[in-house]
């Protein structure tokens, strides 16, 4: 399933550059002693990590290992929010920038460590008298605005379980994770800011908050003078109840192994799940990876464009770095607004020295031309990092000269929602990069490509497997055990992870990431499940039967191609195609609206009823088509081809 054209390209790219002097000269890793001391003994490199958090109580055990479950450090205890904030105020890093807040609209509020441990307090203690105990699950619905990462923060010093919803999911979608974690409290704003619109955040919760009968306070953060329906007794402003809460809130003690969130994830059956991450393991992996493999210096602005509603937001703007005590950048909106300068202004006007984002952005910054780059001062950066997709070696190219100035190392860094944190990546003052490469697992990480029985491969394409676990894995898929056995840990048995993606290792071992081999398809750095869309598609009264696939895109990666079977004679009319397409958006969020939407009078099956996805990939793509024999009615396909070939 492995994309073909992708291997090829892969195939012919030798270019390898070494990290410059001047910058492995002073970086935190400058030799291969960690990788050495973690391959000799990894549960005791894990060890001397977890250490350089800062517990309640010591753990004295590092591993146990039952497959497919792990615990970490189990008998330890200690507080997100405490190694977040709490360690550093009580150092001069009290009145240091911990967020540097850029509004969309222009509007900027800096937070200093103190700042955010003031905030942090109070909203523990206004959760606490709403009746948020530990083990509680709260729901967050936010724009990027601090308010976000304030409350994230406070739910852990309660002990409470955040489930961050990304504001660009719609009622439905929000709806059912909330349903699913059982939240008794969501927060949510009045409004945010999108590319200079509102966003209607507390419209759309009230209306998942009608199907979703668990949730007995909402509390919504003023973002602006958006108007909202109050309802009185569920609905309370976050600012009054910040002035009626306590100054000061004892953090709780959490167990290492204790739930400090969950994250929901598409995959490729069923409804998306809620990955579910422990307290110290987590904290452990965000905070170990984004020291190393940012290279985190005292001087540091750093910059990761995600949004806190995926992982990446949450373990490369919010624990790790907050865990490490950076100054960081955070930005509210869209990257053209009001120009398509204003990630390059945002660099210059804070001197950003590391900045972390998505190949997606980047393609479309090469699209939008080097102009907008070259206006701005970027000499402050100094390492440059990728994540969410495989990047094409044109667009490293183009970030290491455009946007680096060739000066930048950069870290393309692979893992996943489930991984918790980075797993496979280059250290930017050790390892030799190529472009369009992973590169080799980090200290501590056993990854591995191994062929269908499980077998490494040593040269040569496979997939993508883990082969001992590490502190930041997934312990659970919420309230679905079964699913987190049956997803991650059957395919090669219960002691080895499977990723879900496959990959290449090439002679010198470096591992080249080829994409999902499940049925998830990844826009734009966004995992997106084939029967989530096809859900969403024939909830539609006139729709009979849905397909998607995803297709290859030059942006954004992958795009939603769906084939769709709809009621006699509605194909013809002109704007049905996008009518299904706004539906999809109304039901999931705009992520998932197809890219194109392909009418047939009946799908490709095999005779035991299998939609044959591999052809319609071939159809959606314009190739030849493969393998047809298996088809129980092959007249089926050959309609498609030769309609969409006469009508591309
Ligand atoms: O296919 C891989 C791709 O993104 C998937 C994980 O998606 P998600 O859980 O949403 O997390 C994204 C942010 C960590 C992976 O299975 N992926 C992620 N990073 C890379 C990547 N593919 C290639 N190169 C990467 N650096």
């Amino acid at each position: 399933m492995t994309d073909k054209s992708a291997i090829d390209v892969l195939l012919k790219e030798d270019r390898v550059f070494p990290p410059p002097e001047s910058f492995t000269q002073t970086a935190r890793v400058s030799d291969h002693s960690l990788h050495k001391q973690a391959e000799a003994d990894f549960e005791a490199y894990w060890a001397e990590r977890a250490r350089l958090l800062s517990w309640h109580k010591m753990f004295t055990k590092t591993l146990e290992w039952t497959p497919p479950t792990c615990k970490w450090f189990s008998d330890g205890k200690l507080n997100a929010s405490v190694n977040c904030l709490d360690r550093h105020v009580v150092t001069a890093k009290r009145n240091q920038a911990a967020i540097i807040w850029e509004g969309e609209p222009g509007d900027s509020r800096t937070l200093t460590y103190y700042d955010l441990h003031r905030e942090v307090n109070r909203f523990a203690g206004a959760l606490k008298n709403l009746g948020v105990k530990k083990g509680d699950r709260v729901a967050l619905y936010l724009p990027m605005i601090p308010e976000l990462v304030v409350s994230m923060l406070a739910c852990a010093r309660i002990g409470a379980i955040h489930s961050v919803v990304f504001a660009g999911f719609s009622a439905d979608s929000l709806a059912d994770r909330i349903t699913d974690a059982e939240a008794k409290v969501l927060i949510t704003a009045d409004g945010g800011w999108r590319r200079g619109k509102i966003l209607q955040l507390k419209h759309i919760a009230d209306e998942a908050v009608k199907k979703a009968d668990c949730i007995e306070s909402v509390v919504v953060v003023k973002r602006g003078e958006f108007k909202i329906q109050i309802e009185e007794g569920r609905d309370h402003w976050y600012h009054r109840l910040m002035d009626d809460a306590p100054r000061y809130v004892e953090p709780e003690p959490m167990d290492a192994e204790d739930l400090l969130f969950t994250l929901y994830t598409s995959g490729s059956t069923g409804r998306p799940k809620g990955v579910a991450h422990a307290t110290a393991g987590y904290l452990v992996g965000a905070q170990t990876t984004t020291e190393l493999v940012f290279d985190l210096q005292e001087d540091d602005v750093y910059w990761c464009t995600a949004d806190i509603g995926w992982i990446t937001g949450h373990s490369y703007i919010v624990y790790g770095p907050l865990a490490c005590g950076v100054t960081q950048v955070m930005y509210e909106g869209a990257p053209d607004w009001p120009e398509r300068d204003r990630f390059w202004e945002i660099v210059e006007k804070y001197g950003v020295t590391k900045f972390y984002t998505a190949p997606t952005a980047i393609r479309t910054f090469m699209r939008w031309g080097d102009e907008h780059v070259k206006k701005h001062d970027l000499s402050s950066l100094r390492l440059l990092g990728t994540v969410g997709e495989p990047i094409n070696p044109a667009a490293w190219m183009w970030y290491r000269e455009v946007v680096g100035e060739e000066r930048c190392p950069i870290v393309d860094t692979w893992w996943q929602t489930e991984t918790g944190s980075m797993m496979i990546s280059p250290l930017p003052g050790v390892t030799p990069c190529k472009p369009g490469s992973a590169t080799k697992a980090l200290p501590g990480i056993f990854a591995d490509v191994v062929d269908h029985d499980g077998k490494s491969i040593k040269s040569g394409g496979g997939l993508l497997v883990v082969r001992k676990p590490w502190p930041s894995m997934l312990r659970t898929v919420w309230g679905d055990h079964e699913r987190f056995v049956e997803t991650y840990f059957s395919r090669f048995g219960p002691e080895i992870y499977f990723t879900g993606d496959g990959a290449k290792r090439d002679d010198d071992g470096y591992i080249w990431i080829l994409g999902r081999v499940d049925d998830v398809i990844n826009v734009a750095g966004h995992r997106v499940g084939t029967m989530e869309v096809e859900s969403a598609l024939v909830s539609h009264d006139d729709v009979v039967e849905a397909a998607c696939v995803g297709v290859v895109d030059p942006v954004k990666g992958q795009a939603i191609a769906a084939f769709v079977t709809v009621r006699e004679g509605l194909e013809q009319e002109p704007d049905f195609a996008d009518q299904l397409r706004e539906h999809v958006g109304e039901k999931i969020g705009p992520i998932a609206k197809p890219k194109t939407v392909l009418f047939t009078a009946s799908l490709p099956k095999t005779r035991s009823g299998k939609i044959m996805r591999r052809l319609l990939r071939d159809i959606a793509e314009g190739r030849a088509l493969g393998d047809t024999t298996t088809l129980a009615d092959s007249s089926v396909i050959e309609a498609l081809k030769k309609k969409y070939e006469e009508n591309p």
